[in-house]
C-alpha cells in the first residue's frame, strides 16, 4: 500500500459490482475511508464486511441514487461514522436502450433519474462537507457515450452528455472553494453490466468478438483500470485537473473509419 488517500473520507456510489467495486477496493488499499453505497444492500454489505476483515476502513450504505432523501439519509450515515465526506465518486449507473420513439416515459424518467439525476443527489448531499472542509473532489463516471452516438442506445447517451455538463458546471462554481470535478469516460470494461449486454444477441460470444475486433488494444478494458485513474483524480496528485474528463476506451474513440 502507498497511501496516496491516506486522510480522504470517500463515498463510492454503485460499490456492490463492476468498476465501482474496483474503486472502492482500489480507494482502501491506498488508505482512504470508504463508504461504499448501493442499492443492492446485501451485496454492498458483504463487500464492505469482507474488506474490513482485510483491515481496511470500509461502510455498507444502502440507497437508490434516484431518491434524494434516501441519499441524504445514507451520507449522514457515513459522516455519523466515520466523519465528514472529503471525496465523491458518481459510479452507480445502468444502461436504458430504446428507439427513441418505441421508448416507454417511464425508461427515459429512470434513465435521467439514475444516470444524472442521482449524481446531483450525492453531489449536493457532499458538498457541504467539502466546502467546510475547504476543498474536495467529485470524480463522475461518464461514459464515451458522453461525446459520441450509437443508435439504438437512447436515452442512455443524453444522460451521459448531461453528465459532462455537471462535471463542467460544478467544477467551475467550486473551484475558488477548493473543490474539483472530473469525469472519467470509460469505453468498454469488462463488468456484469456488459457481460449482460452481450446476452441480448443470439450469439453472444460473436457479439464479443466483434467488439473486441474493433477495440485498438484487441480486448476490453478492466475495471481495476478505470479504478487506478479514479485513485489518481481523488488523490492531491491530480490537485489542478479541474472541470476536465478523461477518455479510458484505449484509443477507440481516435480511430477514423473510411
Ligand atoms: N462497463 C462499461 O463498459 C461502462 C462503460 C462506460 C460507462 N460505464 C459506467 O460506469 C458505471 C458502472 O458501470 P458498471 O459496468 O460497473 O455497471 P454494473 O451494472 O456492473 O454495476 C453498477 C452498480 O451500480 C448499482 N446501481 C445501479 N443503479 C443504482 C441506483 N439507482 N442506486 C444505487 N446503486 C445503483 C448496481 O446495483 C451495481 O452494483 C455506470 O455509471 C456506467 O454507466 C460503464
Amino acid at each position: 500500500m502507498t497511501a496516496r488517500l491516506a486522510g480522504k473520507h470517500i463515498l463510492v456510489t454503485g460499490a456492490a459490482t463492476g468498476i465501482g467495486r474496483a474503486i472502492a477496493e482500489a480507494c482502501v488499499r491506498e488508505g482512504a475511508k470508504v463508504a461504499l453505497l448501493d442499492r443492492e444492500g446485501d451485496s454492498v454489505e458483504r463487500l464492505a464486511a469482507q474488506l474490513r476483515g482485510e483491515g481496511h476502513h470500509a461502510q455498507g450504505l444502502v440507497a437508490d441514487i434516484a431518491e434524494r432523501a434516501a441519499v441524504e439519509a445514507a451520507v449522514a450515515q457515513a459522516r455519523k461514522l466515520s466523519g465528514p465526506l472529503t471525496t465523491l465518486v458518481n459510479n452507480a449507473g445502468m444502461n436504458v436502450f430504446h428507439e427513441p420513439l418505441a421508448m416507454p416515459d417511464e425508461a427515459w424518467q429512470r434513465c435521467l433519474s439514475v444516470d444524472l439525476e442521482g449524481a446531483w443527489h450525492c453531489s449536493r448531499a457532499v458538498l457541504p462537507d467539502m466546502l467546510e472542509q475547504g476543498g474536495g473532489a467529485i470524480i463522475n463516471i461518464a461514459s464515451t457515450h458522453s461525446f459520441s452516438i450509437i443508435p439504438g442506445c437512447f436515452p442512455y447517451p443524453v444522460a451521459k452528455h448531461g453528465l459532462i455538463g455537471l462535471t463542467r458546471a460544478l467544477g467551475i462554481e467550486y473551484a475558488s472553494r477548493g473543490v474539483r470535478v472530473n469525469a472519467i469516460a470509460p469505453g468498454y470494461i469488462a463488468t456484469p453490466a456488459v457481460e449482460a449486454h452481450w446476452q441480448i444477441f443470439d450469439d453472444p460470444a460473436a457479439a464479443k468478438a466483434r467488439i473486441e475486433a474493433l477495440l485498438p488494444p484487441g480486448r476490453l478494458g478492466q475495471p481495476e483500470e478505470v479504478a487506478m485513474t479514479a485513485v489518481f483524480l481523488a488523490s492531491d496528485e491530480a490537485r489542478f485537473i479541474n472541470a476536465s474528463c478523461l477518455t479510458i476506451d484505449g484509443g477507440r474513440s481516435v480511430v477514423y473509419h473510411d
